[in-house]
């Protein structure tokens, strides 16, 4: 498997060391303008490069990873060369009828909204495709699932999944972040508190992800009548807990919309 990676920035870097860790054997490049910049990739085993096309003919997938500003002059590059790969976009805002509009109807593509823990293998990963046989689709899920978890969601969806799955990262730290603070009021040390809340939110996403179940029933199960779990968390629902993370997932939400509409 030969894996090309466009834009060796934080995203693109964090792609290639998941992969290369879940998968030894692929041979990926990286490139970017200034390679010097990631020249620690090279200890891993992977390629880097200052050019977009010399590795292309052989790649079997081309992720591209360079921001929204930079995409049209590398798919300007990179269009003659595209042919049988698949291209994968990982642009935040770029839809796949522009990227045919710049490589051309026949091209294989997609578009993948991962977030940031891709680099520990566990990404949540949204994926939407126009053209791609199932077998096609089913290669990609089964790439990205060597990454975190991944599915298949309609391409009006993206801004959505942007904003639940890769700004949802920062709100999940956020979380932990202030649970550390309100730790260290209650008298742990920090770096203490940081693995207790960080571990904590761990456990919590396992009893989820690993039973298919739902938050509310794993709350009641540890909501004792009049104890301090249902005391705290009405707490912090009078002060808006529920209502602020919504908002701010809308006030994200919106603010997509807005940087669309200056593009
Ligand atoms: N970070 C996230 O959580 C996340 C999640 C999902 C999607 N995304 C999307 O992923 C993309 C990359 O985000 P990022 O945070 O990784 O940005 P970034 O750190 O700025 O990385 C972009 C990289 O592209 C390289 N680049 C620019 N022009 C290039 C060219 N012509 N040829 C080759 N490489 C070029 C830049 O390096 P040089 O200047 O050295 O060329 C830079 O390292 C964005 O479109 C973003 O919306 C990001």
């Amino acid at each position: 498997m030969n894996i090309l990676i466009i834009g060796g920035g934080n995203l693109g870097c964090a792609i290639a060391k998941g992969l290369k860790e879940a998968e030894p054997n692929y041979n990926i490049t990286v490139t970017r303008r200034n390679p010097q910049k990631i020249t620690y990739l090279k200890s891993l085993g992977i390629q880097i490069s200052d050019s977009n096309t010399a590795f292309i003919g052989a790649a079997n997938y081309v992720m591209l990873a360079v921001k929204p500003h930079q995409v049209v002059k590398v798919l300007e590059e990179i269009r003659p060369f595209i042919e049988h790969q698949l291209l994968i976009s990982l642009v935040t805002g770029f839809s796949l009828q522009e990227l045919k509009l710049h490589l051309g109807p026949q091209v294989y593509i997609a578009r993948a909204m991962p977030n940031t823990a891709i680099s520990q293998r566990e990404s949540m990963t949204c994926i939407s495709t126009a053209n791609l046989s199932e077998q096609q689709k089913q290669a990609i899920l089964t790439l990205f699932n060597k990454l975190g978890q991944s599915v298949f969601i309609e391409e009006h969806l993206m801004d959505a999944a942007t904003v639940l799955g890769a700004c949802g990262l920062a709100f999940a730290l956020r979380y932990i972040r202030a649970s550390m603070q309100g730790g260290i009021q209650i008298g742990f040390d920090s770096q203490t508190a940081l693995k207790i809340a960080a571990q904590t939110v761990r456990g919590a996403a396992a009893l989820i992800l690993n039973q298919d179940s739902h938050p509310e029933s794993e709350i009641d199960k540890v909501t004792t009548p009049q104890g301090c779990t249902i005391a705290g968390l009405n707490e912090m629902e009078h002060q808006g807990f529920s209502s602020a993370l919504i908002k701010g997932i809308l006030s994200s939400f919106h603010a997509i919309d807005g940087i669309q509409h200056k593009k």
